[in-house]
């Protein structure tokens, strides 16, 4: 009775031919009610000599069941694998999507270049509020209210204090003012800066710039000096020459213009530079004592030098773009120009 048993496990194990079937064989087999399980419950009435016999061969059947079904099922998870592979495999001709790698925005590629510069002078690079006090943009830097140097910024305003910034000097005045020891500063302040201006080729209402601030004792407009004409010529060329002219700031005193030679013309004149050579890159000066004691520096201990650009219009110099509203628009054939990836 075993020996047919044994056989029609067998035949059931070969009749399987993938997993599913293999397991239904397996519970009819092996399972709770399956047929050599309920061998073993017959076995209650047997005697104790039969029960020992009897019961010995029912094992070893059993075990011998385990094993084939066991070894089936290892051989058809392989031929699985195997199938799978077969059945779904990658074609390897077939042309890939092209995502395209993104690249810097030319905007952020100049902001780089500058911080750069000015790190490898040993200055820090902090960042502030987009969303200002009038203290910080306007009042601590000498500029108290109903003063006329308001108009030079056409602000944004939410309230009587609260304005988005037209510059990143409220930034250099945080600084000062939480430098608790009153130690010296050397420091640039990138961001995005915004004034109620109509937006055409050279004014945008939103824009970014880089201002810097040194503050240390003996500093003079010498030192100023020095520091841009290095940064011109980082910029623009070694053969670059800076020109400076005076100008008023509310915070700076003497206050200056600065021009570089236009890299275009090499100074020869150009449309560029509309024919004069000389192409205005910043706005910079002395710090007006004033400013320094409002963020709680000794004005008669303590001098300092500051300076401010907009990215774009160094941007603008630099590749030659025509429209200040093209960094603006996203239009990707513009943004590829500038992709290093390509
Ligand atoms: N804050 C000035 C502006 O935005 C730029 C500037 C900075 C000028 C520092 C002089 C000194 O126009």
């Amino acid at each position: 009775m075993l020996d047919k048993l044994k056989l029609e496990v067998i035949e059931l194990v070969n009749n399987s031919d993938n997993l599913d079937k293999l397991k239904q064989a397996k519970v009819q087999v092996l399972g709770k009610k399956g047929s050599i399980t309920s061998l073993t419950k017959q076995m209650k009435d047997l005697s104790v000599e039969e029960k020992k016999t009897f019961g010995k061969q029912v094992h070893e059947l059993k075990e011998y069941a385990n094993i084939i079904f066991d070894q089936k099922e290892g051989f058809l998870k392989d031929k699985k694998i195997r199938d799978d592979i077969e059945n779904d495999a990658i074609d390897i001709f077939l042309p890939q999507t092209n995502l395209g790698k993104g690249s810097l925005h030319p905007l952020s590629l100049v902001r780089n270049e500058i911080e750069d510069f000015f790190k490898s002078l040993g200055y820090s690079v902090v960042e502030g509020y987009e969303i200002e006090e009038d203290k910080y943009n306007f009042e601590m830097l000498n500029i108290p209210k109903d003063h006329p140097a308001r108009d030079m910024q056409d602000t944004l305003y939410f309230d009587a204090q609260e304005l988005l910034r037209t510059h990143t000097s409220p930034i250099q005045v945080r600084t000062m003012e939480a430098n608790e020891d009153k130690t010296p500063v050397r420091m640039i302040c990138p961001g995005k800066v915004y004034r109620r201006d109509e937006d055409d080729a050279t004014h945008s209402h939103q824009f970014m710039q880089v201002e810097g601030l040194v503050v240390d004792k003996d500093i003079s407009l010498a030192d100023l000096k020095g520091t841009l004409e290095l940064f011109a010529k980082k910029m623009f060329g070694d053969n670059t020459k800076v020109r400076f002219r005076p100008s008023y700031f509310p915070f700076t005193e003497p206050s200056v213009e600065v021009d570089v030679t236009c890299h275009i013309c090499k100074g020869k004149g150009c449309s560029v530079c509309k024919q004069t050579g000389w192409i205005e890159i910043l706005g910079s000066g002395v710090v007006h004592p004033n400013v320094l004691e409002a963020a709680g520096y000794d004005s008669t201990i303590y001098q300092g030098f500051a300076f401010g650009m907009g990215i774009e219009r160094i941007a603008m110099l630099r590749y030659g773009v025509d429209d200040i509203r093209h960094f603006y628009t996203n239009n990707i054939d513009f943004l590829n120009q500038f992709n290093r990836n390509k």
